[in-house]
């Protein structure tokens, strides 16, 4: 049952620099004050998160924004165009923002966003500060996309859990750099397409696993604990089998992701699919290969972390 959220103790938590779990249409968050260092000092100890991977800065105005980064022209542009939404701006940070230093390792740079989900909107407007909010998993493992995935993450650890309800996207944010030549950083919830068009040239997508520069885009994130094996025809004797969409022999080993073969449909279904498997204790996953364009880009960035050996 969803419990019902109050926006008093909302409040009280987090001007007391706790860390809860917040809804979003992405996926759900880990959230504390991102101008305290407390705050964010126990978000990296709840998620064991290696400290040099910064956090994203969640926001619900444009003008706060502006107190702690610079913007420019692109921002400009897809600010309008996509937020509030799925999309993340690495931005250069002003000297004289209030963010703690342990966000972002005390790089130059910071990640934010305005997350498009009503009742993560309405704390933000009843805060004096931004919040710090990485999903709410621990470290290299599934992001939730419900109030019961981040209970099953965290068991009791976290204080107070926002139930908002199913994400409605499912995948994180796109990361784009506007730090020198935009560039994709994560492929997410706004397809690259969209936003080459909105700033009218060929946007880079990060591809290189080796070289890190997203700190947080490791190899291995994203992982459900079990392997997962890729673009396969079918599966091995006692393997998951994972389809992109529903073909009409089906036996009870077999899953899709959208019956109709809806790319934003895989995607808001992928990490609940995922955790159900491990849930029901298959050893292995095999998955069908799904279409590399849209949406279907960030679903297989994820797929591939999620079976790096
Ligand atoms: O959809 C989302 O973005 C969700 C929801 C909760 O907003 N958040 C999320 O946070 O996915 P997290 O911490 O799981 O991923 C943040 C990513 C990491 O890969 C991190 O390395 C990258 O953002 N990042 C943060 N600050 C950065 C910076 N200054 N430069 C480059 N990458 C940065
Ligand atoms: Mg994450």
């Amino acid at each position: 049952m969803r419990n019902i959220y109050s926006i008093k103790k909302v409040k009280k938590y987090l001007n007391n620099n706790k860390v809860i779990a917040i809804p979003t249409e992405t996926v759900y968050g880990l959230a504390g004050n991102a101008y305290s260092d407390e705050a964010v000092k126990k978000i990296f100890a709840l998620k064991k998160r290696p400290k040099f991977n910064p956090l994203i800065v969640h926001y619900n105005k444009l003008s706060n924004l502006k107190k702690d980064c610079y913007i420019d022209i692109n921002f400009k542009k897809l600010y309008k165009k996509f937020c509030p939404g799925p999309l993340t701006f690495v931005l250069k940070k002003k000297p004289s923002s209030k963010l703690s230093k342990y966000v972002n390792k005390n790089k130059k740079t910071v990640a934010v966003r305005f997350p498009k989900h009503k009742i993560t909107q309405e704390i933000l407007k009843n805060i004096n500060f931004p919040l710090a909010a990485p999903s709410a998993n621990m470290f290299s493992k599934l992001s939730p996309v419900s109030a019961s995935d981040v209970k099953e993450e965290f068991k009791k650890k976290i204080k107070y859990i926002v139930d908002g309800g199913k994400s409605k996207i499912g995948l994180e944010s796109t990361i784009i750099n506007l730090v020198g030549k935009p560039t994709i950083l994560r492929p997410g919830g706004i397809e690259p397409e969209k936003i080459q068009k909105i700033l009218k040239k060929k946007i880079k997508i990060n591809k290189n696993f080796k070289k890190i520069l997203s700190p947080g885009q490791l190899r291995f994130h994203y992982s459900p604990g079990i392997p997962i094996r890729l673009n396969a025809k079918k599966p091995k004797k006692n393997e998951a089998f994972i389809q992109f969409k529903k073909k009409s022999k089906s036996y009870k080993n077999y899953f899709y992701l959208s019956k109709r073969g809806d790319i934003k449909e895989a995607g808001k279904k992928l990490y609940t699919l995922l955790r159900l498997l491990k849930n029901m204790k298959y050893k292995s996953i095999s998955i069908s290969k799904i279409p590399n364009e849209g949406l279907g880009i960030a679903i297989n960035d994820r797929l591939k972390r999620a079976s790096y050996k």
